[in-house]
């Protein structure tokens, strides 16, 4: 390495550094990121606003069940943070998405058949407006009497 190389290569390695530490917090407080992982990376605010919308009403839930403050700083929320609700929220879209096309024929993205109301179990179908669904095996109705 020549001298003139070597000095360059300082300077790089400086304004990496600098741009590093002047590089604002990884997190999208307002609005999205991508970090989706069902949901199209380019899907358009009013209809991600749809979808979570929808969640809440499907779940008896708020938008802070489900996502978080921003770790620095905490009157933001950090959307696309991770939570345990967020996990099995992504797990149960797979499942909506998989039952689907597999007992019901309707393939494609979650996303369009979601929000076009093609698919025929959703969220709401167990949930109803509650966080767990009723676990209560159906029981059998008395025989009628006969006369
Ligand atoms: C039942 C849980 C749940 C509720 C309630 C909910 N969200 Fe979400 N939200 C999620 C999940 C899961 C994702 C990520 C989806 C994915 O990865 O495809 C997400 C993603 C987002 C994102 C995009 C984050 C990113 O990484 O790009 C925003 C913004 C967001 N939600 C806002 C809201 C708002 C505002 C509300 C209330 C109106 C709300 N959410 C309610 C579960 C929820
Ligand atoms: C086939 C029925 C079924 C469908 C469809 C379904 N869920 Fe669930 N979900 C469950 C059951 C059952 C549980 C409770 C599991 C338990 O108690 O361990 C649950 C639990 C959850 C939880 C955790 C609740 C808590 O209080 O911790 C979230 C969040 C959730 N579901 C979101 C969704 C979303 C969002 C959808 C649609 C994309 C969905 N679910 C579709 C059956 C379903």
């Amino acid at each position: 390495m020549n001298k003139k190389t070597l000095v360059l290569a300082l300077i790089g390695g400086a304004v990496i550094a600098i741009s590093t530490a002047l590089r604002p917090a990884p997190t999208a407080p307002e609005g999205k990121d991508d970090e989706l992982k069902v949901l199209p990376k380019d899907i358009s605010d009013e209809e991600l606003r749809q979808v979570m919308h929808s969640f809440e009403v499907a779940l008896g839930m708020n938008c802070g069940d489900c996502h978080t403050h921003s770790a620095t700083n905490p009157d933001k929320m950090d959307w696309s943070a991770d939570t345990k609700k967020k996990q099995t929220t992504i797990a149960m879209m797979n499942m909506v998405k998989e039952m689907n096309e597999k007992y019901f024929d309707v393939k494609g993205d979650f996303k369009e058949n979601y929000l076009r109301s093609r698919y025929k179990v959703t969220c709401n179908t167990c949930h109803n407006g509650h966080d767990e669904p009723n676990p209560v095996v159906a029981i059998p109705v008395p025989e009628p009497e006969k006369k």
